[in-house]
């Protein structure tokens, strides 16, 4: 038989207990929280889907790993097996651990930034964004016009504006744009895949000007199961082939292990360029660390390097992107606005169609992400005005492109049930939604303000 359902393709081997709590509990918890669920202690939350970054569930034979970690300063075994494992899906030349993504976006930015300097991606995430924002140089996001409009339907809406880029280049000059970006998938458009056709177009053009690409290659792994999925030509070809393949037209990566790694810390930059790499390794012992460990033990390498074996394979990726779907279907089917069609690590509630009388200075978002936590106990995030919101000269409001929730889903966390249950807190919210209030904010950091913001329901 062919099954209908598909099932987590794991058995469970610990459990962790999630803690209850009542509705009265959870009212006092927010507001002490300043309304931000940012600054709520995880145990109060039932169901966490703030990130899908460094929550996986490891498995058996990555723990196994951890014990086998060899902890030599240098040269260590455990480090020739990441860099074998990175080099066997990127064959990229200098591979560079690194304790985190966002790490190794500040030394290849601190590297190649300053002011004057621009770089273009299909949507830069907001880590990569603020590491070129303080070098003084410009972070564009050159995405194609159909991932901006959350309601319509497409195979590939992380894909960049190739025309747009070639306009870009001319208007900037390519010697003031040291490398081109691709985010794999685009986390802040959606967690939408990129094709296979986009990148190659992306790589002509930068060929023609001279730029080198790099991936931000987080979430490499469902971007290339979408691809089996959707482009033609690649559904016989396997996941790891596809990831090659992406690989193949880039001259380096950054990369967060925290998600398609599935581990809970861990990165690395990789490039061919021999006299970068060069720079970059004495950037990391100043601040990371020797280059065969840059900032992690050697039992971290060794999950890292297990993690990418497991994470090409297709029973992993089927059952990881059809429960994302799921979820997404169920909230479709109930008249949830979403961005459609589901992406690969998260559903993205669109705030400005599910409460469309609370305007983007009210900040949508947040009054969902509030409500969800009220209702059942789960912590979502805001990724619209408070995230992205900016202020013009006179201290107004520039609003977010996007006003989103995003519900990143944990690799290998949650079962069923818990996506039954998120399914039935979600629709409840909807459901009430006209009694939803705005928000205001009363305290904000200057940069990445949403990590500590505190906030208060509007009358
Ligand atoms: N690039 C992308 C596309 C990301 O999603 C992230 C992290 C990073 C870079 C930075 O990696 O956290 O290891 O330093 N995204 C997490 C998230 C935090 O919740 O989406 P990091």
């Amino acid at each position: 038989m062919t099954p209908k359902t598909i099932i987590e393709p794991f058995k469970i081997k610990v459990v962790e207990p999630i803690r209850f709590t009542t509705r009265d509990e959870r009212e006092k918890l927010l507001k002490d929280a300043g309304y931000n669920p940012f600054m709520l202690r995880a145990d109060d939350v039932l169901i966490d889907l703030l990130t899908d970054s460094g929550t996986s569930a490891m498995s058996a034979k990555q723990w196994a790993g951890i014990m086998e970690g060899d902890e030599s300063y240098a040269g260590s075994k455990s480090f020739y097996r990441f860099e074998a494992a990175v080099n066997k899906i990127t064959h990229m030349k200098h591979i560079i651990p690194t304790h985190q993504g966002r790490a190794a976006e500040k030394i290849l930015f601190s590297i190649v930034g300053g002011p004057g300097k621009y770089f273009p991606n299909n949507t830069h995430f907001d880590t990569t964004r603020a590491n070129i924002e303080f070098t003084r140089a410009e972070a564009n996001d050159l995405l194609v016009e159909i991932g901006k409009h959350p309601e319509k339907r497409a195979d590939f809406k992380g894909n960049m504006d190739v025309e747009k880029l070639e306009a870009f280049i001319k208007e900037k000059g390519a010697e003031n744009i040291p490398l081109c970006m691709l985010t794999v998938t685009n986390n802040s458009g959606g967690g939408q895949p990129v094709s296979m056709q986009n990148i190659r177009e992306v790589k002509e053009v930068c060929n023609k000007y001279n730029i080198p690409l790099f991936l931000d290659a987080c979430r490499f792994a469902e971007n290339a199961y979408f691809i089996k999925m959707r482009e033609p030509g690649y559904k016989d070809k396997s996941v790891l082939e596809i990831a090659q393949e992406m690989f193949s037209y880039a001259d380096g990566a950054t990369m967060s292990a925290k998600k398609d790694a599935l581990v809970n810390i861990g990165g690395f930059l990789a490039m061919n360029d021999e006299e970068l790499a060069m720079k970059c390794r004495n950037l990391l012992i100043v601040t990371e660390g020797f280059p065969t460990y840059g900032g992690l033990a050697g039992r971290d390498l060794e999950a890292v390097a297990q993690g990418l074996e497991e994470v090409v394979d297709e029973h992993y990726l089927q059952y990881r992107i059809r429960s994302v779907e799921y979820l997404g279907n169920k909230l479709v089917d109930a008249g949830v606005p979403i961005i459609e069609p589901p992406g690969g690590h998260a559903i993205y509630i669109d705030a400005k169609r599910f409460l469309p009388d609370i305007p983007p200075e009210q900040y949508p978002g947040q009054s969902i992400v509030c409500e969800l936590y009220l209702e059942g106990g789960v912590r979502g995030v805001e990724i619209g005005s408070v995230m992205f919101g900016k202020y013009d000269e006179n201290g107004k409001l520039i609003p977010a492109m996007m006003e989103l929730v995003r519900l990143a889903i944990p690799r290998r966390v949650y079962t069923q049930s818990h996506v039954d249950y998120l399914v039935e807190v979600i629709i409840e919210v909807f459901k009430n939604r006209d009694k939803l209030k705005g928000y205001k904010i009363t305290y904000e950091a200057p940069m990445l303000r949403h990590f500590t913001a505190r906030f208060e329901p509007v009358n």
